[in-house]
């Protein structure tokens, strides 16, 4: 007898349909997998009969084969517990068919038959309303996500759940959304005392989306500043947050309760981290930081500590957007437009650029700081400020100005940018066109700077781009000796 469940496999970020055939035999008792299940699903034998036994339904006897078709496709992860169990349930009479056949399932079982939550589940749901299946079957605790989709979830938290409800004995449990979308309480500006630059780079960073480099000497407030700029970014808007929310849920990152993503992602990865963790991939190709700050923010603190090769790495998705993960059976692609913030001393011993030290760093140990970091790589940066020691002064004054009025800027300069981009004056353009020859300036360069000055003259709600906007972004560049060529 022969009994098919739908579920989807995951390519990046893609659902692809896959048919999970239990079909069975006669003879000896036995069960087997077949199409391309990596471990995990494979261990999914264990786990059916466990399930099935504690739910008090029947193992089928005989020979049972499970078929994952089509069959070149890679099948990963314990999702497929549950489409398994129920094909096999389906075969052996034990729930009708036909039924499950217009179902999509998906969700782990535990040894006791209890239902657990899996990655992907938001994708998986897009590809069952896309197939027009009557619903989704999943566990519980993903419903919220799964509704995301537009299509009803079944939520059920024991296998048992899951046949009373393809029997029509049970209906869709109703599940509970808390207030829809995720939150947070961001760090406010107010904390951060003076640092006027800081604060205006920060300010321009979030109008424009341009990549910022914070240098100074330890302690002045450039990772505080840095961790505030996720507060002064506007929502995302709805399209937006789903693509953020595909992401996180394939990583496991997702509140059940409230699934959906809204607001600018923010990751700090820390600088030990290795090259597959920040961009992604390794043998379960998930999605590395910079997909995760998709829409939002990458902070890299301490810039020069982390290893060059993952530095480097950032390069190609700062340039497109996304990251290409190539693997044996072609390549997969997770979207990745992040902001990047830099913080980084100037010199190992930190004193550079503090004008109350004495640096103590040999040219040496200066040269060998520096290589850590491109020219290339340095150039994807718009905006580099130095943050110095803020003096006594302006540490006793009150606190700054707080994230609320910053946000409204940001948000007004955005829809100016939107609306119609700032054009340059003739005499804004002869000015840039000197800086070119005098820096001089790559066409990457040239670039960075027009944009720059056109988020100053979007914050200035001017409509044209003026020599004093071209003059404040051209005092953004980062000096030259920052980095190795
Ligand atoms: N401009 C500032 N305003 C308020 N507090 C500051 C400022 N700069 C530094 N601090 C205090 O010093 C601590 C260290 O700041 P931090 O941002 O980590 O420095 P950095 O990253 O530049 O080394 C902060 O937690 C804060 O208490
Ligand atoms: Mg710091
Ligand atoms: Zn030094």
């Amino acid at each position: 007898m022969l009994a098919r469940a739908v579920t989807f496999a995951l390519v990046g970020l893609e659902p692809r349909r896959v048919e999970v055939e239990a079909h069975i035999q006669g003879g000896a008792p036995s069960l087997t997998i077949v199409g391309l299940a990596d471990r995990a699903c494979q261990e999914a034998k264990q786990r059916v009969r466990s399930g099935i036994l504690s739910a008090e339904l029947d193992f089928p006897g005989g020979r049972v084969t499970v078929n994952l078709a089509p069959a070149e496709l890679k099948k990963e992860g314990s999702g497929f517990d549950l489409p398994i169990a129920l094909a096999l349930l389906a075969a052996s009479h034990q729930l009708p068919r036909a039924r499950l056949a217009e179902h999509a399932s998906c969700g782990e079982l535990a040894l006791d038959g209890r239902l657990r939550r899996v990655g992907g589940v938001l994708a998986v749901a897009e590809g069952a309303r896309r197939d027009d299946l009557e619903r989704i079957v999943c566990p519980y605790e993903a419903c919220a996500e799964a509704a995301l989709a537009g299509v009803e979830p079944v939520g059920v938290r024991h296998l048992s759940d899951a046949v009373a409800y393809l029997r029509g004995e049970l209906e869709p449990p109703e599940f509970v959304v808390g207030n829809g979308k995720a939150r947070r309480r961001p760090l406010d500006l107010a904390d951060v005392r003076g640092q006027e630059r800081g604060r205006r780079a920060l300010e321009l960073a979030a109008a424009g989306r341009h990549n910022l480099l914070l240098g100074g000497p330890p302690g002045t407030g450039k990772t505080m500043l840095a961790r505030r700029l996720p507060g002064i970014l506007p929502p995302l808007e709805e399209e937006q947050a789903l693509e953020v929310t595909r992401i996180h849920s394939v990583a496991g990152l997702v509140d059940p309760d409230h699934p959906l993503i809204g607001y600018a992602p923010f990751r700090a990865p820390h600088h030990s981290a290795s090259t597959a963790a920040i961009v992604g991939g390794g043998p379960r190709l998930r999605p590395g930081e910079a997909s995760l700050a998709h829409r939002g923010v990458l902070l890299l603190d301490e810039l020069a500590e982390f290893q060059r090769p993952a530095l480097e790495a950032l390069r190609q998705p700062l340039e497109d957007g996304e990251l290409v993960v190539a693997r044996a059976a072609g390549s997969v692609r997770f979207p990745a437009r992040f902001q990047l913030v830099g913080t980084m001393n100037l010199c190992p011993c930190g004193a550079r650029g503090d004008p109350g030290a004495q640096c103590s760093c040999s040219a040496q140990r200066l040269a060998r700081y520096r290589d850590k970091l491109s020219r290339a790589l340095l150039d994807r940066f718009d905006l580099v400020v130095t943050v110095p020691r803020a003096r006594a002064l302006e540490l006793q004054a009150g606190p700054g100005e707080a994230s609320d009025p910053v946000r409204a800027r940001v948000v007004g300069a955005r829809l100016r940018l939107a609306d119609c981009t700032p054009k340059r004056t003739a005499a804004a353009d002869e000015l840039l066109t000197r800086a070119v020859e005098r820096l001089p300036l790559s066409g990457r360069g040239r670039a960075k700077v027009a944009g720059v000055a056109r988020t100053i003259a979007a914050l200035a709600a001017s409509d044209a781009v003026l020599p004093e906007h071209i003059a404040e972004a051209l005092a953004y560049r980062a000096p030259t000796e920052l980095a190795t060529p």
